[in-house]
Formats: C-alpha cells, sequence, structure tokens
C-alpha cells in the first residue's frame, strides 16, 4: 500500500525526510524574529514548554494517524473514522499547506536573492545601509515575484519526481552542512564584544511581559516549525514502513528542529545588538537579513560565509516548500485520483497566485503593504492566520480525534510497531488532556483579547 506510493528508503531516510520538513525558514527566520518581537527569554521559555508538552505529542500522534492510514490527511481521518465528518480537520490541513506555502515562497525568494547579494558584496555597510537595502530589495516587485516563481517551480520540479528521491537526497547532504556552519556562526557571534546584552535579552526572561497574545504566538510558532498541525506528518508518515519506531524517529525531528532555532536566536542577538544597534520594539521580518550580513562582515572570508549560509538556508527552505505542497498533492491522488503531474503543477500555480499579494506587500504595492481596516500587511496577515490559528486548530482537532475518538490503545498499538513506545502513559494523558485544554484555553484567551 504505502510502498506504491513511494515509501522511504530507511530509517535515517525518514528521519531526515522530517527533519528536512521541520528544518526551515521557520527557525532561522521566524524563530528569532519572533522572540525578538515577542519579549525576548520569556517567548523562548513558554516556546519550549509549548514544544515539549503539546508539540511532542502531537508529532507522534500525526504520525501513527498517516502510518495506520496509509493516507493523505483528508482520506486518514475518513479511513480512521468512516462516514464521520472528521475529514474536515484534514482538509484544514491541505489548505493551510497552500496557504503557508503562498507567503513562504516568497521569504525563500529573498533567500535566493541573498545568495547574489552575498557573492556580488552588495552587502556591505553598516545597520542603516543593510536595512536600507533589504527594504529597496522586497519593494522591488518584479523581483519578488520572480523569485517567488523560481522557488515554487524548484518545489513543483522536486515533487514530480515522487517523495523519495526527491527530499532523501537533499536533507542528507544539506542538514549537517547547516549545523556546522550554525556552530561556527554561534561561536563568532557570542565572542563579538559586547555580546552580553544580547544574551541577556535572549535568556533573562521578563515575566512583566507575560500575555496570552504571547502564548498563542509561541504556540504557532512552535507549530510552524516542527511541521505540525496540517498534516504534513500524517503525509510522512503515510509513507514510513511498519518496522520504523516512529517515537524515536519524532523525538529525533523534534531534538533537531528546537537546537537549530536556538542556536539561530544565539546568533542573531548577541550580533544584533552588538552591531546592529537592535531595537525589540522594531523588528521586522528583514531581522536576519539585516543582521547576519554586518555578522558576515566580521569573519575572515565573511563574503563565502554569507554565500554558503544563504545556499544552506534556501536548501533548508526548499525542503519544507516541498512537504508543504505534498500535503495537498498527495490529498489531490488519494482521494481524487489525479496524477502526480498534475496535482503539483495545479497546485504550485494555485499557491503562486496567492503568493503574488504577498510578494507584494513589503513595500511594492500600498494597498498590500497596509490592508485598510486591518493594519497590517497582507504577508503579515497570511503568517498569523495560518501559523497562528489553523494549525494550533489543527493540532486541536488532531489531539481530540486520536485521544477520544480513535482513541489511545488503537494509537498505541500502531505506535508499538516498530519497537514498544517508551513512556506511553505520559504520552496518552498528554494527547487526551493537555494538549486539547491547552491549545483551546490559548485560542479561546487571545479570540477573547482581540475582539475586546
Ligand atoms: N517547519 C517548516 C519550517 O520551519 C515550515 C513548515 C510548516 C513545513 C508546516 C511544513 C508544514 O520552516
Amino acid at each position: 500500500m504505502a510502498g506504491a506510493r513511494g515509501a522511504f528508503g530507511s530509517r535515517f531516510g525518514f528521519i531526515l525526510a522530517a527533519a528536512g520538513s521541520a528544518v526551515g525558514l521557520g527557525n532561522i527566520w521566524g524563530f528569532p524574529t519572533k522572540v525578538g518581537q515577542g519579549g525576548g527569554a520569556l517567548f523562548v521559555l513558554i516556546y519550549l514548554i509549548c514544544v515539549v508538552m503539546i508539540c511532542a505529542p502531537i508529532m507522534i500522534a500525526e504520525l501513527a494517524v498517516g502510518r495506520r492510514s496509509g493516507k493523505d490527511p483528508v482520506g486518514a481521518f475518513t479511513a480512521i473514522k468512516p462516514g464521520s465528518s472528521w475529514w474536515l480537520a484534514g482538509a484544514l490541513g491541505v489548505m493551510a499547506g497552500v496557504g503557508i506555502l503562498s507567503f513562504y515562497s516568497v521569504i525563500a525568494g529573498w533567500t535566493i536573492g541573498y545568495i547574489y547579494f552575498a557573492a556580488s558584496g552588495a552587502l556591505t555597510g553598516d545597520s542603516a545601509a543593510t536595512s536600507a537595502f533589504f527594504g529597496e530589495f522586497v519593494g522591488n516587485a518584479p523581483l519578488s515575484i520572480g523569485l517567488t516563481f523560481v522557488v515554487l517551480a524548484i518545489t513543483a520540479g522536486t515533487l514530480m519526481g515522487g517523495v523519495k528521491q526527491g527530499i532523501e537526497r537533499m536533507t542528507k547532504t544539506l542538514m549537517p552542512m547547516l549545523l556546522v556552519l550554525m556552530v561556527l556562526l554561534v561561536v563568532r557571534a557570542v565572542t563579538l564584544p559586547g555580546a552580553g546584552a544580547g544574551l541577556s535579552y535572549y535568556l533573562n526572561p521578563d515575566f512583566s511581559k507575560l500575555s496570552f497574545r504571547m502564548f498563542n504566538t509561541a504556540l504557532g510558532q512552535a507549530f510552524f516549525s516542527l511541521s505540525l498541525g496540517m498534516g504534513a506528518m500524517i503525509t510522512y508518515g503515510s509513507y514510513l514502513a511498519k518496522s520504523e519506531n516512529m517515537t524515536r524517529a519524532a523525538m529525533w525531528v523534534v531534538l533537531v528542529d528546537t537546537l537549530v532555532a536556538l542556536m539561530a536566536g544565539f546568533i542573531i542577538f548577541p550580533a544584533g545588538f552588538t552591531l546592529a544597534g537592535f531595537d525589540p520594539t522594531s523588528t521586522g521580518p528583514g531581522l536576519i537579513f539585516v543582521v547576519l550580513p554586518q555578522l558576515f562582515a566580521t569573519i575572515p572570508g565573511g563574503q563565502l560565509v554569507g554565500v554558503a549560509f544563504f545556499v544552506m538556508l534556501t536548501m533548508a527552505a526548499i525542503t519544507s516548500t516541498i512537504s508543504l505542497l505534498e500535503v495537498p498533492t498527495a490529498h489531490l491522488i488519494d482521494s481524487h485520483g489525479w496524477n502526480r503531474r498534475k496535482a503539483v503543477l495545479v497546485l504550485a500555480g494555485l499557491t503562486f497566485l496567492l503568493a503574488v499579494p504577498s510578494a507584494l506587500s513589503q513595500g511594492a504595492s500600498p494597498f498590500w503593504s497596509n490592508l485598510p481596516g486591518v493594519g497590517m500587511d497582507f504577508l503579515s496577515l497570511m503568517a498569523i492566520v495560518w501559523n497562528d490559528f489553523a494549525l494550533p486548530i489543527g493540532g486541536f482537532l488532531l489531539a481530540i480525534f486520536v485521544g477520544h475518538v480513535w482513541r489511545v490503545d488503537q494509537a498505541l498499538d500502531e505506535l508499538n510497531q516498530g519497537g514498544t513506545m517508551p513512556a506511553a502513559g505520559v504520552w496518552s494523558f498528554l494527547i487526551q488532556w493537555v494538549c486539547p485544554a491547552a491549545i483551546g484555553l490559548i485560542i479561546f484567551f487571545t479570540f477573547k483579547d482581540l475582539l475586546s
């Protein structure tokens, strides 16, 4: 069953692919940006609590649903609970795949642009110069749209070759190189003279900043970074052999993803405070594109380091865009009988149309850059709708489904194939009670806050 749809070559191959999906712009671009906007170390702390208590159990649950059903997210809910309306939870995920990819591909396009700028030496100068450069770049409509198109074309091209060949190959070389480069950058950043201020912002929580909105942002960021809440892990689980120990695989993915995000913070904050005059109240999507070039400039051979970094960041983003597009693709193939080629092309085209307003929203078009009545740009709106609401709601529904509809004993039956699951009791408790209650409360109070 799963084999015919393209299975993973080995356990290592699966962990690589799932880690490839998880590690991406969410970790290196999103996490520092959110920490920078959301109160530093306190945000980091809440983020880590969300990862451990809510997201890790949901990752395991998604994999179990995927492997048991062998289906795309919509088909998976139906396969386990035929005749119910639960497929709607899968449908939300399919839509989130397109929605997230639409703004994600714009930012991935920026990273491609920065490969060129790093190589050409355009990224020199002080804070004011690098941020002016960034502003001009993202405000250039044809360039932004063109680069977004390139990202989607690469993604579609890779996906047409099937899941296994495309992703395993790319991640195998990328992940170790990215980790090594990031360790070097951490060392450079924390040894800058005056790095202490940035480290203190990153590590000393200021509890007076606590708010429900911060919980919501941290939760959304954790779902986004771990590729959860939209069925990406259901889909990847559906390609997984019965002999795999899914709990172990999930733990590895969570660990690697969290380490990469934390490392990104150890790079951005010391460097941001010392080199870029970092202002926590006014950071935006340009944060890493403004801070990192200044960090590279302090390193001998910095131009090369910059090129290598943006190449790897682009590759990390592409292994994530692949998984984003694979969810709706698997849906059209499994539930509607489309062939892979047609599914990929139609979905990539649709995503591109939705991406254009995001590409125009960073200065190119006054309308999309400041939506009337909304008070923000289209890209930020997309990020909030999908990351902060759609993904946690998807996770909430999945936790209820696995904990109370499919039921934990059935799920454990699946999870125990390929090795007895460790701490099964803890997982059962978290997925049945903690995940739904915590997500439900956070979403409820965030809505209440927003409406009042
Ligand atoms: N986790 C990816 C990242 O951090 C983004 C992503 C979200 C991928 C949801 C798939 C599903 O960049």
